[in-house]
């Protein structure tokens, strides 16, 4: 299975999923918006026979020195599957591609699923932002990981 890059054509079906996932941070017309930055960079994961279902998704920004990875997610029944990880090392593949420097992103502290995934793939805690994330009446901080240029796969 290959990730390509996000089109218009896939802003609907990738913000059904950020709608399944994350209660819908972007709707299809942001998704649409945010195409036409420059810096925007945007991944899916097709399924083979059926194009237009997308299994996973990442979403970042990628300027000459750093990429932020804003999204990611692998839809709810597909999870477990390496979807993911091809999704997440899709993004790195192009961030090594334009010689950006390091990567970063922002991972709750109980997402265990997501910061394994992570710590797989060469990403490194490099700071803490307490109590950042409403969990009902509680919090949980949120963990910032950072993957330097070529430190994964050697
Ligand atoms: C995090 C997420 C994207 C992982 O996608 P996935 O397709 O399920 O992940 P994969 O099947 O590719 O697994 C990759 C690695 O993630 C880790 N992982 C995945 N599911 C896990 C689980 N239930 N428990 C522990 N580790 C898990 C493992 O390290 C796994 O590698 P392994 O299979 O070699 O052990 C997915 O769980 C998801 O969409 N979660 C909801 C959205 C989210 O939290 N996104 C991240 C926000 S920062």
């Amino acid at each position: 299975m290959t990730a390509r890059q996000l089109t218009l054509d896939d802003c609907q079906a990738v913000a059904d999923l950020e709608t399944q996932l994350f209660d819908g941070r972007f709707d299809a017309a942001g998704l649409r918006a945010l195409l036409g930055k420059l810096a925007f960079y945007g991944a899916v994961l097709p399924a083979p026979e059926m194009p237009t279902t997308i299994h996973a998704y990442c979403l970042a920004y990628i300027t000459a020195m750093q990429a932020d990875i804003i999204a990611i997610g692998t839809e709810k029944t597909k999870q477990g599957r390496g979807f993911g990880r091809i999704i997440l090392q899709h993004l790195i593949d192009v961030t090594e591609q334009r010689n950006v420097a390091e990567i970063t992103l922002e991972v709750a502290a109980d997402n265990i699923a997501a910061r394994r995934l992570y710590d797989s793939c060469g990403f490194h805690q490099s700071g803490i932002r307490k109590n950042y994330y409403h969990r009902g009446e509680n919090r949980c901080d949120a963990v910032i990981m950072v993957r330097q240029r070529d430190s994964a796969f050697p």
